[in-house]
């Protein structure tokens, strides 16, 4: 018999393939960096509850613990009926009508992708995505091994033209293809909007090439400028929308939600019920006495002020400090921006120096399935620093950048590299 030691060091070698093909989250392991004083971190994607009023803090607590009965005791696996009720009143504001009954409370919206595609997709399945997208969806979704198929933005969004080129490659009626996910609201990490147009056009092709659209939506809320744009989910009911209390309220407390057509809620259900029974109850009470017994809109104008200030400082820091070669998105709304360097700046290797000069970023091919694109790109966040320092941050990262661009400027000067 091996000693407990040894097999303890054996067991690895019992993992399934699908856990050795999964990559550490980038951004899990800047977060020890981040916490360094003479750090200033533009990496991560936290929403700054600071700005929370501790009194409706209390009082929703207050409700979930005086409903202990409920709060303190397992529930069902869709969630609380009136916390889910709560969510549906909210998104009728943005033009969505949806039943409590067929609403899915997940452990945040991070939840949710885990379980769209636990319930959807077999091994080499198709999805699709805008390309770079969301890390932590590409992380949920590589679990059930699908093939991941990227298509790039611009400013409006998932360019329409070179979907329908990968379409017509899938092909039509390819059983395969299960999903495009999007994020058409501040895109995560592009910080672009869909237009209304290509919402459209998406739901068009849905029906044509038979595919559901997954529309994920945690910043909506967030805009600052610009009009509101109505969501997929309020056009056609066959798209699956997730929100999340994380960026409006408490990304702590782990609160999010599905809306799907009925059949398919039930699937979900099932698929729900091997992750963790039922959600937690005291949470999703918080979170329903949140949304109706404090002045959370009041609140949530609050964030916006205070993160359109941050994004400011960083878009007129940017325009200061960065080098001509160097071009970036545009942001109305949520918490980022994706910078694009020369097609020869290694993003992910200037880390370490941008380490250095007191600053971190998350480098752009952490938000694509093969970590191959996006080596020149970088997000940027700007929901958590102050105005001060997200100036100090891009002055910082100019000058590392500026070094990457001398070194190269000389290399192609010299004619050992090409433009
Ligand atoms: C696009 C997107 N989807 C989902 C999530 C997960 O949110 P939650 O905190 O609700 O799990 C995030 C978190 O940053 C996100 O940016």
């Amino acid at each position: 018999m091996k000693d407990a030691h040894i097999r303890f060091e054996t067991a690895t070698d019992k993992v399934a393939t699908r856990i050795t093909k999964m990559r550490p989250s980038a951004v899990r392991m800047l977060f020890a960096a981040a916490t360094r004083p003479d750090i200033i971190s533009l990496a991560g994607g936290m929403p700054d509850v600071s700005l929370l009023p501790k009194t409706a803090v209390r009082k929703a607590a207050r409700a979930a613990i005086d409903a202990q009965a409920i709060t303190l005791q397992y529930g069902g696996t869709n969630g609380l009926l009136e916390t889910a009720q709560v969510f549906c009143d909210i998104v009728r504001d943005v033009g969505i009508r949806h039943k409590p009954e067929n609403v899915i409370i997940t452990t945040g919206a991070q939840e949710a992708l885990d379980l769209i595609a636990k319930t959807f997709c077999d091994p080499g399945d198709i999805i699709i995505t805008e390309g770079p997208t969301y890390l932590g969806a590409l992380q949920a979704f590589s679990a059930y091994e699908p093939e991941v198929h990227t298509i790039g933005f611009d400013e409006e969004g998932m360019r329409m033209d070179l979907l329908e080129a990968e379409l017509e490659r899938i092909g039509k009626g390819n059983p395969r293809l299960k999903f495009c996910y999007t994020i058409p609201n501040f895109q995560n990490p592009g910080g672009v909007t869909m237009s209304p147009d290509r919402r459209k056009r998406l739901i068009e092709l849905s029906h044509e090439y038979d595919f559901i659209i997954v529309e994920d939506d945690p910043y909506g809320r967030l805009r600052y400028e610009g009009g509101h744009c109505l969501p997929m989910r309020a056009l056609d009911e066959s798209v699956i929308y997730l929100g999340t209390i994380s960026k409006m309220f408490a990304a702590g407390l782990r609160v999010g939600w599905i809306m799907a057509p009925p059949g398919v809620t039930a699937k979900i259900n099932l698929a729900k019920q091997g992750t963790d029974l039922c959600g937690s109850m005291f949470d999703q009470k918080m979170a329903a006495a949140y949304f109706t017994e404090t002045a959370w809109q009041h609140t949530l104008q609050k964030f916006i002020k205070t993160y359109d200030k941050r994004r400011r400082a960083m878009m007129d820091a940017l325009e200061e400090f960065f080098p001509p070669e160097a071009t970036w998105t545009h942001p109305e709304g949520g918490f980022f921006v994706w910078v694009t360097l020369p097609a020869y700046v290694d993003a992910n290797s200037m880390l370490a120096e941008a380490l250095d000069h007191g600053v971190i970023y998350t480098p752009g091919d952490s938000f694509y399935p093969d970590g191959k694109a996006g080596r020149n790109c970088m997000r940027l966040n700007f929901s958590y620093p102050s105005p001060e320092d997200i100036r100090e941050a891009i002055r910082r990262l100019a000058e590392v950048i500026e070094d990457r661009l001398e070194l190269y400027r000389a290399f192609i000067k010299a004619g050992a590299i090409s433009e």
